[in-house]
């Protein structure tokens, strides 16, 4: 069994490297991918660069290439649903691309022909975050993540992301990462900790809470392989 374990940024990969042993670097397709172990767990880690295309090529690598056979997203997300504080964790149960429109056609957002609004997380998965979270007393949310290659920080937009897609958080790679591991059939989980209310501070707030955001998502992920030795 090999696990993906991907993110956007370099702040995101940082904390779960320092975890792995034997790592070994490559470089493909303008990327660099680390192949290593976690406690005999071979371990595919990279993270892709900020949104969607970057994501879906990432991901992509992960699972042809090096022939991922599940993905863990870790990273930082900004909250929607106002009981998300900044450092909370939030496991994604559906994701959809709340910049994806062709509305003037008469579908809705975020929906194209032979796709769909929604993409499912897997359920082992989920069930198995939640039950990791419960016995180390963590509280672990869980609800929707609207996608976007946009950094949202203006309440009208997030209103509409909230009220459209009635998602709980936003961020730029996740629903990408899951159109890519259900073409593939790949299982997935994507978990968010909270950076910044994607308002008016989300800015400020973003650079102010990534790293520390970074490390508590990145630090549940290891719980999770910690379960799957
Ligand atoms: N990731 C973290 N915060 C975000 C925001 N406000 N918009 C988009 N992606 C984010």
């Amino acid at each position: 069994m090999k696990i993906a374990i991907m993110g956007a940024m370099p702040e995101e990969i940082e904390p779960l490297l320092s975890y792995m042993n034997d790592i070994k670097s490559y470089e493909l397709a303008d990327n660099r991918y680390y192949e290593a172990k976690y406690k005999g767990i071979d371990v595919v880690l990279a993270y892709s660069k900020i949104g969607k295309v970057f994501a879906s090529l990432t991901a992509s690598v992960m699972i042809q290439h090096f022939k991922a056979q599940k993905l863990l997203f870790s990273g930082v997300a900004g909250a929607i649903n106002e009981n998300l504080k900044i450092g909370d964790l939030i496991a994604a149960t559906k994701l959809c691309q709340h910049d994806l429109d062709i509305t003037a056609f008469g579908h809705p957002y975020g929906y194209v022909p032979e796709g769909k609004v929604y993409i499912e997380s897997d359920k082992e998965l989920l069930f198995l975050a939640k039950n990791i979270a419960k016995t180390k007393g963590i509280d672990l949310k869980e609800g929707i993540i609207a996608t976007g290659d946009q950094f949202i920080a203006d309440p009208k937009k997030k209103e509409w992301i909230k009220n459209t897609f009635s998602a709980d958080a936003l961020e730029m790679e996740g629903a990408a990462v899951a159109v890519v591991c259900d073409a593939f059939d790949i299982p997935f989980f994507i978990l968010r900790a909270i950076s910044d209310a994607a308002d008016m501070d989300a800015g400020f707030d973003f650079d102010k809470f990534l790293e520390k955001s970074s490390k508590i998502s990145a630090d549940f992920i290891i719980s999770m392989l910690d379960e799957m030795v």
